[in-house]
């Protein structure tokens, strides 16, 4: 389902959308411009905005359901964006080339129910999570700036085959959920093998055009071992940097001193009271941006969650787009992000 058309007003091409001369048509119809600097004199900084339109340089930006879109500026100048909706369709809707360093971390395959209508992560069969995965990763090449960077964090997951677990999972209670594509029959890989989701989904990107860089190994430092007796608990997740041209931004100094493709990094995360989205530690958030965002740049996340790298890119002299289904998280995101 598409949420957000695009309807362009002055040309086909268009400026992109920039945060001057916004138009913000509310519920009740009442109109608001609003110029950049406008915003400053009129201390509207941070100011949220739940609009069902939005209209962007001569770009109407419609939300066709209850999907919302927030926008403002840090203290520090620097300027965000939330969307609420499904990362396919807004980024669709998003122009070529913008962001300098795209940093995500989508849904895994079945290890968590994020309660929202139009998740990815729950597909009856591997092929069609990783389509799903690619796809939003093929909009994610579009909107790349030609010199960008993207890093793309994927956990694996195990095929047991057991049948629906009646047992309670110590570690979250998030990832229970009735029987599992992962635990019921037929999923076409032999049952207890790892099913090497994160090379799988990389593999698929290279077919579609993606330039794999590099597969870092995140060393999860002081994640919880699991609990399993006839295999090595597992330790650590990918981080896949990809580019789309043959020239782009990197930073190597950021790496000095260290291996530069083990990243040993804490697996705890900030605390995000009343939601659960599986956060970044910030500092993996960080260590991306260092390493491909030039100062200044456009950062996207499009399966924000708690809104870490948006926080953390703001934070860092970026200016931040976030997108996410769940509505409850980009409320969670929005109130962190306007008070920078
Ligand atoms: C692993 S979490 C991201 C956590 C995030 N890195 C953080 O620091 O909080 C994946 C996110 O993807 C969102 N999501 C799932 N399916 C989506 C879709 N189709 N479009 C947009 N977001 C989606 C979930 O709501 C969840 O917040």
């Amino acid at each position: 389902m598409t949420d957000y058309l695009i309807k362009n007003e002055s040309s086909e091409e268009g400026p992109p959308p920039t945060i001057e001369n916004i138009e913000i048509y509310h519920q009740n119809a009442s109109t608001v411009n609003i110029s950049s600097n406008e915003t400053k004199e009129k201390n509207l900084l941070n100011e949220v905005y739940e609009t069902e339109e939005v209209k962007l340089n001569g770009r109407m930006l419609i939300a066709q359901d209850n999907t919302c879109f927030w926008s403002g500026l840090t203290t520090q100048g620097k300027k965000w964006e939330v969307y609420q909706g499904n990362s396919l369709s807004i980024m669709s809707s998003l122009p070529n080339d913008t962001f300098h360093c795209i940093v995500t971390s989508p849904p895994y395959y079945w290890l968590r129910d994020y309660n929202v209508e139009g998740q990815i992560g729950m597909e009856w069969k591997i092929a069609d999570y990783i389509t799903s995965i690619a796809d939003v990763m093929d909009q994610a090449k579009r909107v790349l700036a030609k010199d960008g960077v993207l890093f793309l964090n994927l956990g694996d997951t195990y095929y047991s085959g057991k049948g629906q677990s009646r047992g309670i999972d110590k570690k979250s209670k998030k990832r229970r959920f009735g029987l599992r594509a992962v635990d019921a029959n037929g999923l076409g890989v032999p049952k207890k093998s790892l099913i090497g989701i994160p090379w799988r989904v990389a593999l698929e990107m290279v077919n579609r055009g993606w330039v794999l860089r590099s597969a870092i190994i995140w060393d999860r430092e002081q994640a919880l071992p699991e609990n399993v007796k006839d295999r090595p608990s597992r330790s650590y997740e990918n981080i896949f940097m990809f580019v789309k041209s043959k020239k782009y931004y990197f930073n190597q100094k950021a790496l000095e001193g260290q291996k530069e493709d083990v990243w040993s990094i804490s697996a705890r995360p900030k605390l995000t009271p009343g939601i659960s989205t599986a956060p970044f530690p910030d500092e993996l958030a960080q260590k991306c941006m260092d390493v491909g965002c030039p100062p200044n740049g456009n950062v996207l996340d499009p399966f924000a969650g708690s809104g870490t790298v948006l926080r953390v890119a703001l934070t860092s002299g970026h200016n931040a787009t976030g997108i996410d289904l769940n509505p409850d998280f980009c409320s969670f995101m929005v109130k962190k992000i306007k008070v920078l």
